[in-house]
């Protein structure tokens, strides 16, 4: 149900080609190169980590993790065999300290309540290397009056940890949670940013 829904909500988006778009920027912004470990927090279904799976090969490894096993459940039947899935709380992240290269989290920060954010993003730098960067990618508050005014009505059917996350800065967030080098980018008539920080 998850993957059909995202894919007629991507209408507004560019469809399909959108959202593979918006996934492939996620990969640039982390850096991603052959043989590297790359963590997706809130991987859901698994589309980014099969993505980044290509990108790594077989000398590489992505590691997905999520708190639904509805979600694992789907992602498993996408995988392969350099992807391994876990069903954990992402503040929380069964890895050591410094164990991946770089890390995402797409859509996954405005589900969460503030501080549970905060924490999974201090629990992202505490397992990507020194050096190593982070993206982002989650909704942005629209400055166009119309497009608002839509963006408004879907908040809405989001609820009120996404409603809150769109009050918030999330450039800051990630400044407070201990990366520098923020940069930031928009897309899909600004209802989208995509944010990176290097640990
Ligand atoms: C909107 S989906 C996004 C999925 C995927 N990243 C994408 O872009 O399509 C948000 C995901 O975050 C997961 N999630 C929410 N809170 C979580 C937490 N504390 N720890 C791990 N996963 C969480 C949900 O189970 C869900 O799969």
């Amino acid at each position: 149900m998850y993957d059909p829904l995202v894919r007629s909500l991507s209408f507004f988006i560019g469809g399909e080609r959108g959202l593979r778009m918006m996934r492939t920027s996620v990969i640039d912004a982390m850096g991603v190169t052959p043989g590297m470990r790359v963590l997706d927090v809130c991987c859901g279904t698994g589309v980014l980590c099969a993505m980044v799976a290509e990108m790594v090969g077989a000398d590489g490894k992505v590691v997905g993790v999520d708190l639904s096993e509805k979600m694992l459940k789907k992602a498993e039947k996408r995988k392969k065999d350099n992807v391994r899935f876990f069903l954990s709380n992402a503040e929380e992240i069964p890895y050591d300290d410094e164990y991946f290269d770089c890390a995402s989290i797409t859509f996954g920060l405005h589900e969460m309540p503030h501080q549970v954010r905060m924490n999974v993003l201090c629990e992202m730098r505490r397992v990507v290397k020194p050096g190593g960067k982070i993206a982002v990618l989650d909704y942005a508050h629209p400055k166009n009056k119309l497009i608002r005014c839509l963006f408004n009505i879907w908040m809405f059917v989001e609820g009120e940890t996404a409603k809150d996350f769109v009050k918030r800065d999330l450039s800051s967030m990630v400044r407070y949670a201990g990366f520098n080098s923020i940069e930031k980018s928009v897309c899909a008539y600004n209802t989208v940013q995509i944010v990176s920080g290097v640990r």
